[in-house]
């Protein structure tokens, strides 16, 4: 897709959600209780889930991504039409153990055997981040899962992306910030980090103010775009 290089990278940080975990696979383990509202539950949960998060920072009432998250499902299945309080546990269990996709666990072994540093920044919560890390087994290939919870506000807020740069000890234009989400990639952009864009869905680029350095729609070439490969 893109020929660019990031060269100096000294350490890789992903985004969680939609970019190493797939958030969809939680409905999709239900199908037989969601039936033909999977889909549109599964979109509108992300989609408030997302707003949810904006909306808390603008109103100065954070709550953790975990309460958000029930939150938002609440709204999806209000809006579905499902009232099914054993379906709504089941979902909120299965965000702990997503499926990640299925580049994931290739991409970041060959990274480590490389030698980079590797982490999440997350609006996740830290209970959930580890459990969901932990049930997929990429708890092992990550030195550090940094939760937007030490700095109590949600990505994109600058102070998120600065505990990456404060807690890995390496400066922002040394460190490649690869995420799903076209907002979280312009953001993270905007700070200083050099992004890789990971555009799994197929999604146009954002208007803000801030742009990623290569667009991929997986995680599969970033190890040859980071020089640590031949192509
Ligand atoms: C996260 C959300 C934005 O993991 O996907 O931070």
């Amino acid at each position: 897709m893109t020929e660019a290089r990031i060269e100096g990278t000294e350490a890789c940080v992903f985004d969680a959600y939609g970019t190493l975990l797939d958030f969809n696979s939680a409905v999709m383990h239900c199908r037989e209780e969601t039936g033909d509202s999977a889909e549109r539950l599964s979109k509108i949960w992300r989609q408030k889930q997302l707003q949810y998060t904006w909306l808390r920072s603008l109103m100065g009432d954070h709550a953790d991504f975990w309460q958000v998250t029930g939150e938002a499902l609440d709204f999806s299945l209000a809006a579905v039409g499902i009232d099914n309080p054993k379906l709504r546990e089941t979902l909120m269990a299965l965000y702990r153990e997503l499926d990640t996709f299925p580049d994931v666990s290739d991409a970041l072994t060959r990274l480590k055997d490389a030698g980079m540093r590797t982490a999440i920044l997350s609006n996740g919560a830290p209970d959930m981040l580890n459990a969901a890390a932990a049930a997929s087994g990429i708890d092992r290939l990550l030195d550090e899962i940094l939760s937007v919870e030490d700095v109590g506000v949600f990505k994109p807020d600058p102070k998120v992306y600065q505990l990456a740069v404060d807690r890995l000890g390496v400066a922002a234009d040394r460190i490649c910030f690869m995420s799903s989400n076209g907002w979280d990639a312009a953001g993270a952009a905007g700070f200083g980090f050099k992004v890789a864009w990971i555009n799994r869905y197929g999604q146009p680029v954002e208007h803000l103010p801030a742009r990623p350095d290569v667009e991929l729609d997986s995680l599969a070439a970033l190890p040859a775009i980071l020089g640590l490969e031949n192509t």
